[in-house]
Protein backbone atom coordinates (compact mmCIF):
# COMPACT_ATOMS: atom_id res chain seq x y z
CA UNK A 1 0.00 0.00 0.00
CA UNK A 2 1.49 3.51 -0.97
CA UNK A 3 1.46 6.59 1.46
CA UNK A 4 -0.80 8.84 1.07
CA UNK A 5 1.67 11.71 1.85
CA UNK A 6 5.30 11.72 1.05
CA UNK A 7 7.66 13.94 2.66
CA UNK A 8 10.79 13.55 1.51
CA UNK A 9 14.45 15.68 2.79
CA UNK A 10 12.85 18.54 3.45
CA UNK A 11 13.99 22.10 4.67
CA UNK A 12 12.95 24.92 5.19
CA UNK A 13 14.78 28.18 6.52
CA UNK A 14 12.83 31.31 6.73
CA UNK A 15 14.43 34.70 5.52
CA UNK A 16 15.64 35.72 8.82
CA UNK A 17 18.15 32.91 8.13
CA UNK A 18 16.17 30.75 10.97
CA UNK A 19 16.30 26.88 10.02
CA UNK A 20 12.71 25.52 11.63
CA UNK A 21 13.00 22.41 9.10
CA UNK A 22 15.63 20.01 8.90
CA UNK A 23 15.82 17.50 5.97
CA UNK A 24 12.73 15.97 7.43
CA UNK A 25 11.34 12.91 5.91
CA UNK A 26 8.36 11.08 6.62
CA UNK A 27 5.91 9.17 5.01
CA UNK A 28 1.88 9.06 5.87
CA UNK A 29 -0.02 6.08 5.49
CA UNK A 30 -3.83 6.07 3.50
CA UNK A 31 -6.48 6.11 6.48
CA UNK A 32 -4.37 6.33 9.78
CA UNK A 33 -4.67 8.95 12.27
CA UNK A 34 -1.29 10.62 12.79
CA UNK A 35 -0.30 12.90 15.71
CA UNK A 36 2.71 15.42 15.19
CA UNK A 37 3.76 15.51 18.71
CA UNK A 38 6.17 18.34 19.22
CA UNK A 39 6.93 21.64 21.53
CA UNK A 40 5.68 24.74 20.72
CA UNK A 41 8.39 26.04 17.84
CA UNK A 42 9.45 22.55 17.08
CA UNK A 43 8.21 23.02 13.45
CA UNK A 44 4.83 21.71 13.34
CA UNK A 45 3.20 24.52 11.67
CA UNK A 46 5.65 25.14 9.38
CA UNK A 47 5.96 21.37 8.12
CA UNK A 48 2.06 21.74 7.48
CA UNK A 49 2.07 24.83 5.61
CA UNK A 50 4.53 23.57 3.19
CA UNK A 51 2.56 20.48 2.81
CA UNK A 52 -0.65 22.15 2.47
CA UNK A 53 1.16 24.64 -0.12
CA UNK A 54 1.45 28.09 2.08
CA UNK A 55 4.54 27.95 2.56
CA UNK A 56 7.74 27.01 0.30
CA UNK A 57 10.34 23.99 0.83
CA UNK A 58 13.81 25.50 1.11
CA UNK A 59 14.64 21.80 -0.45
CA UNK A 60 12.93 18.67 -0.52
CA UNK A 61 9.56 17.56 -2.07
CA UNK A 62 6.41 16.58 -0.81
CA UNK A 63 3.75 14.26 -2.95
CA UNK A 64 0.41 14.57 -2.02
CA UNK A 65 -1.33 10.67 -3.13
CA UNK A 66 1.37 10.65 -5.92
CA UNK A 67 1.56 14.49 -6.22
CA UNK A 68 4.14 17.07 -6.35
CA UNK A 69 2.96 20.23 -4.00
CA UNK A 70 4.80 22.69 -6.24
CA UNK A 71 5.15 20.44 -9.68
CA UNK A 72 1.06 19.73 -9.99
CA UNK A 73 -0.03 21.65 -7.17
CA UNK A 74 -3.41 22.04 -8.09
CA UNK A 75 -3.72 18.15 -7.93
CA UNK A 76 -2.35 18.11 -4.96
CA UNK A 77 -3.94 20.69 -2.76
CA UNK A 78 -7.49 19.64 -4.00
CA UNK A 79 -6.36 16.19 -1.81
CA UNK A 80 -5.94 18.42 1.11
CA UNK A 81 -8.29 19.84 3.40
CA UNK A 82 -6.14 22.05 6.34
CA UNK A 83 -7.92 23.53 9.62
CA UNK A 84 -5.17 26.09 10.28
CA UNK A 85 -3.65 27.02 13.85
CA UNK A 86 -5.53 30.64 13.80
CA UNK A 87 -9.27 30.78 13.39
CA UNK A 88 -9.78 33.21 10.56
CA UNK A 89 -14.14 33.64 9.74
CA UNK A 90 -15.37 36.03 8.17
CA UNK A 91 -17.53 37.73 10.76
CA UNK A 92 -21.03 38.78 9.02
CA UNK A 93 -21.32 35.58 6.57
CA UNK A 94 -24.07 32.57 7.22
CA UNK A 95 -22.13 29.67 8.15
CA UNK A 96 -24.12 28.05 5.07
CA UNK A 97 -22.44 30.63 2.53
CA UNK A 98 -19.23 30.87 4.44
CA UNK A 99 -19.08 26.66 3.64
CA UNK A 100 -19.74 26.57 0.66
CA UNK A 101 -17.67 29.42 -0.86
CA UNK A 102 -14.71 27.38 0.34
CA UNK A 103 -15.60 24.33 -2.26
CA UNK A 104 -16.19 27.34 -4.87
CA UNK A 105 -12.41 28.14 -3.99
CA UNK A 106 -11.26 25.00 -4.82
CA UNK A 107 -13.49 25.56 -8.51
CA UNK A 108 -15.69 22.60 -7.53
CA UNK A 109 -19.26 22.57 -8.57
CA UNK A 110 -21.80 23.23 -5.68
CA UNK A 111 -22.77 20.04 -4.21
CA UNK A 112 -25.74 20.90 -1.83
CA UNK A 113 -26.28 17.71 -0.46
CA UNK A 114 -22.23 17.33 0.26
CA UNK A 115 -22.40 20.33 1.92
CA UNK A 116 -25.38 19.28 4.00
CA UNK A 117 -24.23 16.05 4.92
CA UNK A 118 -20.82 17.43 6.65
CA UNK A 119 -22.84 20.19 8.29
CA UNK A 120 -25.21 17.30 9.86
CA UNK A 121 -22.03 15.44 10.90
CA UNK A 122 -20.27 18.01 12.58
CA UNK A 123 -23.68 19.10 14.34
CA UNK A 124 -23.75 21.96 12.82
CA UNK A 125 -26.73 21.91 10.54
CA UNK A 126 -29.16 23.70 12.88
CA UNK A 127 -27.38 26.69 12.93
CA UNK A 128 -26.56 26.80 9.42
CA UNK A 129 -28.07 30.10 9.14
CA UNK A 130 -26.58 31.89 11.86
CA UNK A 131 -24.02 34.49 10.98
CA UNK A 132 -20.29 33.36 11.95
CA UNK A 133 -19.77 36.05 14.94
CA UNK A 134 -22.93 34.42 16.55
CA UNK A 135 -21.38 31.95 17.08
CA UNK A 136 -19.38 29.88 20.72
CA UNK A 137 -15.48 29.08 20.13
CA UNK A 138 -16.93 25.53 19.73
CA UNK A 139 -18.92 26.17 16.94
CA UNK A 140 -16.15 27.91 15.07
CA UNK A 141 -14.16 25.35 15.03
CA UNK A 142 -16.64 23.21 13.48
CA UNK A 143 -16.81 25.45 10.93
CA UNK A 144 -13.44 26.15 9.92
CA UNK A 145 -14.01 21.27 9.72
CA UNK A 146 -16.70 21.89 7.63
CA UNK A 147 -14.24 24.53 5.31
CA UNK A 148 -11.53 22.20 5.19
CA UNK A 149 -13.85 19.31 4.39
CA UNK A 150 -16.21 21.42 1.64
CA UNK A 151 -13.73 20.59 -1.27
CA UNK A 152 -14.04 16.33 -0.48
CA UNK A 153 -10.78 16.52 0.54
CA UNK A 154 -8.85 12.66 0.96
CA UNK A 155 -6.17 14.19 4.34
CA UNK A 156 -7.63 16.45 6.53
CA UNK A 157 -4.72 18.50 8.24
CA UNK A 158 -5.32 19.83 12.16
CA UNK A 159 -3.14 22.04 13.27
CA UNK A 160 -3.67 22.10 17.18
CA UNK A 161 -7.14 21.51 16.67
CA UNK A 162 -7.64 21.80 20.55
CA UNK A 163 -5.34 24.47 21.69
CA UNK A 164 -6.91 26.65 24.62
CA UNK A 165 -10.14 24.31 24.54
CA UNK A 166 -11.87 23.46 27.20
CA UNK A 167 -11.81 19.86 28.38
CA UNK A 168 -15.40 18.62 26.99
CA UNK A 169 -15.20 20.34 23.55
CA UNK A 170 -11.51 18.74 23.08
CA UNK A 171 -13.62 14.96 23.61
CA UNK A 172 -15.70 16.71 20.88
CA UNK A 173 -13.20 17.23 18.97
CA UNK A 174 -11.79 13.89 19.30
CA UNK A 175 -15.06 12.04 18.59
CA UNK A 176 -15.10 14.13 15.72
CA UNK A 177 -11.69 13.37 13.93
CA UNK A 178 -12.59 9.40 14.72
CA UNK A 179 -15.98 9.60 13.10
CA UNK A 180 -14.15 11.42 10.23
CA UNK A 181 -11.75 8.84 9.92
CA UNK A 182 -14.30 6.08 9.69
CA UNK A 183 -15.50 7.68 6.81
CA UNK A 184 -12.36 7.26 4.84
CA UNK A 185 -10.15 10.64 6.09
CA UNK A 186 -6.69 10.64 6.32
CA UNK A 187 -6.15 12.98 9.31
CA UNK A 188 -2.66 14.34 10.34
CA UNK A 189 -2.94 16.67 13.55
CA UNK A 190 -0.62 18.50 15.18
CA UNK A 191 -0.75 18.98 19.46
CA UNK A 192 2.25 19.63 22.35
CA UNK A 193 -0.47 17.56 24.31
CA UNK A 194 0.96 13.75 25.17
CA UNK A 195 -2.44 12.93 26.19
CA UNK A 196 -4.06 13.89 22.80
CA UNK A 197 -1.60 12.27 21.05
CA UNK A 198 -2.08 9.18 23.16
CA UNK A 199 -6.43 9.45 22.71
CA UNK A 200 -6.18 9.63 19.04
CA UNK A 201 -3.25 8.66 17.44
CA UNK A 202 -2.51 5.24 15.34
CA UNK A 203 0.54 6.56 14.92
CA UNK A 204 3.06 9.20 16.46
CA UNK A 205 6.03 11.29 15.19
CA UNK A 206 7.80 13.61 17.53
CA UNK A 207 9.30 16.72 16.29
CA UNK A 208 11.85 18.72 18.28
CA UNK A 209 13.68 21.47 16.57
CA UNK A 210 13.05 20.94 13.22
CA UNK A 211 13.97 17.41 13.33
CA UNK A 212 11.70 14.00 13.24
CA UNK A 213 13.00 12.27 16.42
CA UNK A 214 10.91 9.11 15.73
CA UNK A 215 8.00 7.78 14.39
CA UNK A 216 6.41 5.06 15.91
CA UNK A 217 3.14 3.26 16.40
CA UNK A 218 1.43 5.00 19.68
CA UNK A 219 1.40 1.53 21.83
CA UNK A 220 4.34 0.79 21.05
CA UNK A 221 5.45 4.21 21.90
CA UNK A 222 3.16 4.21 24.90
CA UNK A 223 4.65 1.09 26.50
CA UNK A 224 8.29 3.21 25.95
CA UNK A 225 6.90 6.56 28.00
CA UNK A 226 5.00 5.09 29.86
CA UNK A 227 7.24 5.32 33.07
CA UNK A 228 6.52 6.20 36.61
CA UNK A 229 9.43 7.56 39.17
CA UNK A 230 8.16 6.51 42.55
CA UNK A 231 11.02 8.61 45.04
CA UNK A 232 11.82 7.34 49.04
CA UNK A 233 13.04 9.46 51.05
CA UNK A 234 14.66 7.49 53.84
CA UNK A 235 15.03 7.66 57.54
CA UNK A 236 19.14 7.27 57.69
CA UNK A 237 20.76 7.51 54.31
CA UNK A 238 22.62 4.42 52.97
CA UNK A 239 26.32 4.10 51.49
CA UNK A 240 25.02 2.11 48.56
CA UNK A 241 21.84 0.31 47.35
CA UNK A 242 21.31 -3.13 49.35
CA UNK A 243 22.45 -6.15 47.06
CA UNK A 244 18.75 -7.67 48.41
CA UNK A 245 17.27 -4.70 46.21
CA UNK A 246 19.28 -5.21 42.82
CA UNK A 247 15.77 -6.73 41.20
CA UNK A 248 14.67 -3.09 41.14
CA UNK A 249 15.93 -0.32 38.89
CA UNK A 250 16.88 2.11 41.81
CA UNK A 251 18.67 4.98 41.76
CA UNK A 252 20.38 6.40 45.40
CA UNK A 253 21.11 10.58 45.22
CA UNK A 254 24.38 11.73 46.23
CA UNK A 255 23.86 11.77 49.87
CA UNK A 256 22.13 8.69 50.08
CA UNK A 257 18.54 9.81 51.51
CA UNK A 258 16.48 9.42 48.69
CA UNK A 259 16.35 5.99 46.25
CA UNK A 260 14.40 6.65 43.38
CA UNK A 261 12.51 3.89 41.61
CA UNK A 262 11.76 3.70 38.33
CA UNK A 263 9.57 1.88 37.12
CA UNK A 264 6.50 0.90 33.99
CA UNK A 265 3.18 2.41 34.31
CA UNK A 266 2.28 -1.18 34.09
CA UNK A 267 3.98 -2.93 36.46
CA UNK A 268 2.61 -0.67 39.39
CA UNK A 269 2.42 -4.25 42.16
CA UNK A 270 6.37 -4.36 42.01
CA UNK A 271 5.79 -0.92 44.01
CA UNK A 272 4.32 -3.32 46.76
CA UNK A 273 7.25 -5.54 46.63
CA UNK A 274 9.37 -2.86 47.02
CA UNK A 275 7.96 -1.55 49.87
CA UNK A 276 7.82 -5.00 51.51
CA UNK A 277 11.79 -5.79 50.08
CA UNK A 278 12.34 -2.34 52.18
CA UNK A 279 10.16 -3.48 55.30
CA UNK A 280 12.11 -6.44 55.79
CA UNK A 281 15.95 -5.17 55.48
CA UNK A 282 14.07 -2.15 57.88
CA UNK A 283 15.44 0.60 55.81
CA UNK A 284 12.34 3.06 57.50
CA UNK A 285 10.61 5.39 55.42
CA UNK A 286 10.24 9.13 56.01
CA UNK A 287 8.16 10.16 53.00
CA UNK A 288 7.22 9.22 49.54
CA UNK A 289 6.88 11.06 46.44
CA UNK A 290 5.41 9.81 42.96
CA UNK A 291 5.68 11.11 39.60
CA UNK A 292 4.75 10.25 35.91
CA UNK A 293 7.02 11.34 33.16
CA UNK A 294 6.18 14.68 31.75
CA UNK A 295 6.08 15.49 28.33
CA UNK A 296 9.06 17.66 28.73
CA UNK A 297 10.80 14.63 30.61
CA UNK A 298 9.82 12.47 27.58
CA UNK A 299 11.49 14.82 25.06
CA UNK A 300 14.35 14.93 27.29
CA UNK A 301 14.74 11.58 27.50
CA UNK A 302 14.17 10.85 23.70
CA UNK A 303 17.13 13.51 22.98
CA UNK A 304 19.13 11.65 25.16
CA UNK A 305 18.42 8.36 23.09
CA UNK A 306 18.88 9.90 20.29
N1 LIG B 1 7.74 33.58 9.21
C1 LIG B 1 8.72 33.19 10.04
N2 LIG B 1 9.93 33.79 10.00
C2 LIG B 1 10.94 33.40 10.82
N3 LIG B 1 10.83 32.39 11.73
C3 LIG B 1 9.64 31.76 11.80
C4 LIG B 1 8.53 32.11 10.97
N4 LIG B 1 7.49 31.29 11.28
C5 LIG B 1 7.94 30.48 12.25
N5 LIG B 1 9.22 30.75 12.58
C6 LIG B 1 10.04 30.06 13.57
O1 LIG B 1 10.17 28.70 13.20
C7 LIG B 1 10.08 27.86 14.33
C8 LIG B 1 8.98 26.85 14.16
O2 LIG B 1 7.73 27.51 14.20
P1 LIG B 1 6.37 26.73 14.02
O3 LIG B 1 6.45 25.92 12.79
O4 LIG B 1 5.26 27.71 14.12
O5 LIG B 1 6.40 25.77 15.31
P2 LIG B 1 5.20 24.98 16.03
O6 LIG B 1 4.02 25.01 15.14
O7 LIG B 1 5.76 23.62 16.26
O8 LIG B 1 4.97 25.70 17.33
C9 LIG B 1 9.89 28.77 15.54
O9 LIG B 1 11.14 28.98 16.15
C10 LIG B 1 9.37 30.03 14.94
O10 LIG B 1 9.74 31.16 15.72
MG1 LIG C 1 2.10 25.66 15.45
Amino acid sequence: MHSIIKVQDLGKTYDSGFTALNNISLEIKRGEIFALLGPNGAGKTTLISIICGIARATSGNVLADGFDIVLNYREAREKIGLVPQELTNDAFESVWSTVNFSRGLFGKAPDKAYIEKILRQLSLWDKRNAKMRELSGGMKRRVMIAKALSHEPDILFLDEPTAGVDVELRRDMWEMVRELRESGVTIILTTHYIEEAEEMADRIGVIRKGEIILVEEKSALMDKLGKKTLSIHLQCNLNAIPSELSAFNLTLDQEGSYLHFSYDSTESDRVAELLAQLNTLEIGIKDLNSSESSLEDIFVDLVKEA
